[in-house]
Formats: C-alpha cells, structure tokens, sequence
C-alpha cells in the first residue's frame, strides 16, 4: 500500500497490492479531477487522462468555454447548479435560498491508520496497516469545507472512501445532498449487477445494460431494505467469476441509500453513491460538522470471484469486530417456525431436550415471550415476561435450559412500538408520526422515534434489564417495518429532515451500547429476515438472518446474492421442516442441512416432531458442522456453478487459505433424464497440489481440477445435493 503525491504533477496516487487510483489538483483554482482506477501502473503522471489538454481547456486558459469544461471534466466531487450539469454529489442550500456550489482544493494530508467515523460504522486498521488521504475542499462563497477521505490497506485490495462537511461560515446552511463517492470513468461498456429482492426473496444477483442517462439502485424505507440493496458493480460485458474487469461499490450504512450511474453524451459513467437525498436536509449551525458514511471499493480484473474474496477478508479482517467473528458460533434452535406464538416453558424445554441429544448447543426463543403477545397485533414496546406463558419467570426458564447443557438466547425488536401496548397508551408522542396524519401502520405496528434520547434510553433499558435477569448468551435483534410518516415531535421544523439519518445513528448507538455492556453476547440482526444485511450492521453483529425464506432451493439465490459481498460466517441460515412453511417445497432433510451449512447453522423446527430417521440426520448435520465450520468461516468462497444461470443445477467451494482442504456443494435444483455426469471444474485450488477427492480412489492434481475438471454423478431426484470433501494428498 502506499499513498503518493506528486508536487509537481500536483497528482495523487493511492496503491493497493494489485490496482491504482489517481487523483489529482487541476488548473489554478483547484479542481479535483479523477484521472484513473483499476490495475496497479507505475506511471505517477497520468493527468493526461483527465482530458485537460484537450479543448475546451481548462477555464483558466478558456473561460469562455467553462461550462463545457465542467460538463465534462472527471471529478471527484461534483458541484451543483454552476456548469456541471451531471449528478451532483454535494447540495447545500444558503441563508439565500441558493444552492450553487462549487468545492476547490485548498490542502491534504497523508497519514498512517484510519480516523474513525464518529457515531458511523466503518472499516478499520491498526497505526501501521492502512494509509489514509484527507483532502480539503472549499466552497468559498459559502465557507463551507468538505474533507474527502481515501484508505488504502496494508493487506487489501480495498479502498474506502468518506466526506465530511464543515459549516466554517458564520451562517447556517442545509446540506441537502451528501454523496460519499463520486467517481468519472470512461464507459468500456460495462454491464451493471445489483442485487434486488422482497421478502423471503432478498439479494438476487441482476445484470443491466448501462444506457444513456441515469439508472440506479436505492432504498427511501428508512433501512437498506429487502428490495434493493446498498451494492452496485460495473462488469465488463464478458467477466466471469474468474476473469474480466469489475469494479464493486458497497455502502457501509443501514438506511436510505442512493447508488447510481449515470452515462453521459461524451460516453463517460458517474458513480455516485450515498444517503439517498430523497427527505434528507440536514441544518448545519456554524462549526457544525456531518459525516457521510463510507463507500467500500474493489477492483479486480479477474473477474466477480476475486472482488467477493476481496470483500470477505476486508470485511472479516477489517469490518466485523465481534470475537465470535473467530469462533464456532453454538448450533441454535429457534421456536419460530416450531410454535410461532403459541408456546410455554413446558414447550420450550421438550424442544431443548430433544435438541440437547441431537447434538445442538443453543435455544432461542423467539417472538412472543412478553407483553400480551399472542400474535403480531400487540406489546412490541411492553418488554416484561409474560408469566402466563413462562411460568416461575425467565430466570428459571433459562436455568433450566442450561442446566440441560443448552446455551439460551432470546429475540427482542426495540425500536418498534404497537397501538395496542401499554407503552403506546403512555406515550403516544413516542411514535414516528406527523401530527394531525394518521401514521401508517404496517405489522400493525409503529416505530419508536429513537432520535429522541429519553425513547432510545428506554429501548436499551429494557434489553439490558431482561439480560441482566439471567443467563442470556445471544440476542437477535429484529425490525419488522420500514420507515414512514417522517415526523418527530422533538425536532425543530427545519430539522425534520435530519430524522431518517438521526434514526440509524440511534439504532448503532443503541447496538454499540450493547456490545459494550455485554461483551460476551452474540448479537445477530435481522429484519423481517434480511432487510437490514449490510456492512453497517456488521460492524456490531458478526451474524445476520439472511431471509425469513428458509427453503433449501430458495436459499440458494438468496445465499449466492449474498456471499457475493459478505462472508459465510454472517449469513444466519437454518434447517426448517417441509412442505416449507413459505414456498410449500419438499426438500430433502440433507439438501436442507447442506445448504445452511454454508452459512451459521442452526434449525428452526419443532424438534420434537421430527421422525427417528430426521433425529439421526440433525446428529449427523451437527456433527459435519463441527466437522466443516472453521474451513466454511475462513475459507475462500468459490461460485462454481450458478442455478440462476444453467437453471438446472448450483455449486459452490470454500477452500482453506493455505490450499489444502475444499468443501465443494452440489445441489441438483432439477434432475434431468439421460444425462452426462457433470463435469464442475474446481477453482482456487494449488494447480501444483495433489488432492484426493473423498470415496475417490484417485488423487488430482489442483491443474487437474480446475482445467479438466471433476466428474460429479448427479444425484437421484430433483433437490438432491451432495458434499464433497477435497484433502491435499
Ligand atoms: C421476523 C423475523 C423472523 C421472526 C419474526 C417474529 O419476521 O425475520 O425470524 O423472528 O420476525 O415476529
């Protein structure tokens, strides 16, 4: 890693093992321009590529012609209303009511490690493993700065990217608009992959072309949402998972986001990513400052495989602060899908026995435990146990459970308040709403307006009560609605607009208390399944709950959509019963316990009603577990083959970091008659190695594998799955 600059060039020149970024001071009033990323080159002058020799000239050679210059001159970050007419990446509004901007360097610094975010998730490194660059911008009409930050890592191919505002003026002003990135290329025609989705459908992998014009992804829900995802990568036309030019973008925040390209008339692409604008303003009282949270990008020219394995290990390496990021995390049976409400102590503890002696380590309990809670109508807010369901209380329920050899662990949703609760009756103002307008309810349920400090106190006071009370080892911690009616009573009317942001500044302040306070819990997120999976709730929990949809064939988009960015060991998935209590499927018991195996494992079923045949199973799925965790938590992940894209059949590797062991699955999604064995060739193996396949009387050589490839019989039936276990020889 390395971070240069250039005096004479006026160039910068951030280095990762393998790619370039180059940035640079142009003309006499300072543009920042965007001269060039991707592969690593030696060249520290690049300027040329900014175009600026190039009519129309720069404005200080060609005034005349200025617009034409800034419509078309690459920056790094973009004004607004003064000649640039593509997107703008930062919008302030003035004691005028005008909003043009125009930010110009005016100094930088190169330092060794990285600052913290102040109250925003982010990536991290120690005093000596990262470099970072802070640039100050100015507008100096308005007085205002924006300090553009770059990271460089020692052992990443990564670069991060955040801005902060700073109102230097003597005047208030609104920021409207924040994009933390802003990034010009020239278009090599790429393609653009998101991820979309819906409840129990979250993270498929979508391909567009990239036309003229705008095209983007966003959430405006107050979380970054089941339906598009804070993602977005450029692909060559060609790239494969193992070859092609991809650039990933990826957002390390929880709620509204903006990812966007926009191609233009000279056919060059703007990148901007950021808190999505849409109800945002933001008041900034002199000497106020706002940090925009932090864009994470990776470049590979070796196709999406290498930036997936660059994402994992920034992320597990960098990203995930939990100490059970390094540690086998205890099988858990949840009673959601077993009992939904309608469950007691008595209930609890058979399902724990059972589990108990098919090898399982954790109970959770889910929803339902509190309040009048005997469906979702009721008592999100009123966190005391219902002792008509838990008789003798939680503390005995919990002994018990341990003293049966279980862990115990429990689901909480605090930042949710229902109508009908006795915390609602009390404090009605406590709800997000806008006076005089009936707020929306969804779930039947409203959301707590944590921006207020006295509502947050009290959301946290009531988890850390409850995990005071006994020997809570594990909390998963759920939303189940999405933001709206966007009013808070406790916020000035030209702050209203702050309440999206200030909201999930509340939410990681709430969840960074906790770990705090209970540092040994295991904290798992989750959002009415996966709508809140992203980098910023990593950051607190080492663990999310992929999707409510727990069928083994479903799993499988979701998991792929997933694992493109984020490591194995966060994906929360489980063993359910079928038909499958979302999409009806009958799945085999071993596809089920295959599938979730690549992500936390556990079971959500009654266990109690599992055949004698199923129990055996749950003993040997438990037991491969502990057989494969450590190899599935920090291995290398490898998409072999795609269901999305052959419609017929998925397989994926982790391999271990040293080369010597895979763990290769196979599922057969449907069975075809008459057909070949399938021929799956095994990337990311030691070509020079020589392996031996399991129930295989040969050995390979890793050339071998990944060239010729690895015959595969193909299973009976449709939902069939095998694993296969590779050794070095
Ligand atoms: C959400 C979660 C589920 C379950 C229910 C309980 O939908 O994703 O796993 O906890 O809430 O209401």
């Amino acid at each position: 890693m390395n971070i240069k600059f250039n005096e004479k060039t006026g160039l910068f020149k951030l280095d990762t093992a393998n790619t370039s970024y180059v940035l640079g001071i142009v003309d006499k009033e300072g543009f920042l321009g965007h001269a060039y990323y991707g592969p690593k080159i030696e060249d520290d002058d690049v300027s040329y590529l900014m175009r600026i020799y190039e009519n129309p000239k720069v404005p200080s050679v060609n005034d005349r012609d200025r617009s034409s210059f800034l419509d078309s001159f690459p920056t790094e970050i973009s004004g607004n209303s003064v000649g640039d007419y593509r997107e703008s990446s930062i919008v302030l509004t003035d004691k005028n009511g005008h909003s043009g901007n125009q930010f110009l360097y005016k100094n930088h610094r190169i330092t060794l490690g990285k600052p913290e975010i102040p109250g925003l998730p982010a990536t991290f490194a120690g005093d000596t493993n990262a470099m970072t660059l802070e640039i100050d911008a100015v507008d100096s009409v308005l007085g205002i700065e924006a300090t553009l930050f770059y990271s460089v890592f020692m052992d990443s191919d990564a670069i991060t990217r955040s801005v902060r505002v700073k109102n230097a003026s003597s005047e208030t002003v609104y920021l409207d608009k924040i994009m933390s990135l802003c990034l010009d290329m020239d278009d090599d025609n790429y393609n653009m992959l998101v991820l979309h989705g819906s409840w129990a459908r979250e993270r498929q992998m979508q391909y567009r072309q990239i036309g003229y014009g705008k095209q983007s992804v966003s959430s405006t829900r107050g979380e970054s949402s089941h339906q598009e995802h804070p993602f977005m990568a450029l692909t060559e036309k060609n790239a494969t998972e193992n070859s092609g030019k991809v650039y990933g973008f990826n957002f390390v925040y929880s709620g509204n986001f903006l990812a966007q390209v926009e191609k233009n008339q000279f056919d060059s692409l703007r990148i901007v990513m950021g808190i999505h604008p849409d109800n945002f303003r933001f008041r900034l009282s002199p000497g106020e400052e706002f940090y925009a949270p932090e864009v994470v990008m990776v470049f590979s020219d070796k196709g999406l495989g290498q930036m997936t394995r660059c994402y994992h290990d920034l992320y597990r390496n960098h990203l995930i602060r939990s100490a059970y990021l390094n540690r086998p995390r205890p099988i858990l049976i949840n009673n959601w899908e077993a009992t939904y409400f309608d469950f007691d102590n008595e209930k609890l503890l058979d399902i724990a026995k059972e589990a108990k002696s098919c090898g399982i380590e954790m109970l959770v309990m889910d929803d339902g435990w509190f309040g009048k809670r005997n469906n979702d109508n009721s008592s999100l807010g009123d966190w005391q146990v219902n002792e008509a369901k838990l008789k003798g209380g939680l503390k005995k329920l919990v002994d018990e459970v341990n003293a049966l050899g279980l862990k115990f662990g429990i689901w909480f949703e605090p930042e949710m308040i229902s109508p009908d609760s006795d915390l609602y009756r009390a404090h009605p103002d406590w709800a997000i709403a806008i006076p005089q307008r009936q707020p929306c309810r969804s779930r039947n349920q409203y959301v707590l307006d944590l921006t207020r400090k006295e509502v947050r106190d009290y959301a946290y006071n009531c988890v850390a009560s409850i995990l005071r009370s006994a020997n809570i080892e594990y909390v998963k911690w759920d939303m189940n609605r999405q933001l709206c009616d966007l009013g808070s009573t406790q916020l000035e009317k030209d702050c209203q607009g702050e309440l999206m942001h200030r909201y999930v500044l509340a939410v990681y302040e709430m969840q960074g208390r906790l770990i705090h306070d209970f540092p040994d819990l295991l904290l798992e997120n989750c959002s009415g399944g996966g709508a809140r999976f992203d980098p910023g709730m990593l950051y607190y929990s080492p663990q999310i709950w992929c999707s409510d949809d727990t069928d083994a064939i479903e799993r499988l988009g979701i998991q792929e959509g997933t694992a493109l960015i984020y490591p194995l060991s966060t994906m929360g998935a489980h063993v359910s019963v079928c038909p499958n209590h979302t999409v009806g499927r009958v799945t085999p018991f071993s596809t089920r316990g295959n599938v979730a195996l690549a992500g936390t494992f556990g079971y959500e079923l009654d266990i109690t009603k599992l055949s004698d045949a199923e129990k055996d199973e749950v003993r040997l799925q438990t037991e491969l577990y502990h057989k494969y965790n450590e190899l599935v938590r920090c291995g290398d992940y490898y998409r072999l083959a795609s269901y999305r894209e052959n419609g017929n059949f998925d397989s994926y590797a982790v391999i271990k970091k040293d080369k010597s062991e895979a763990l290769i699955t196979f599922v057969q999604v449907l069975n075809r008659p008459n057909c070949h064995s399938i021929n799956l060739k095994i990337y990311g193996l030691d070509e020079k190695k020589t392996y031996k396949v399991e129930n295989d009387d040969r050995t390979y050589h890793g050339s071998t594998l990944k060239n010729a490839g690895l015959l595969i019989q193909r299973p009976w039936g449709d939902f069939d799955s095998v694993l296969i276990h590779i050794k070095e020889a």
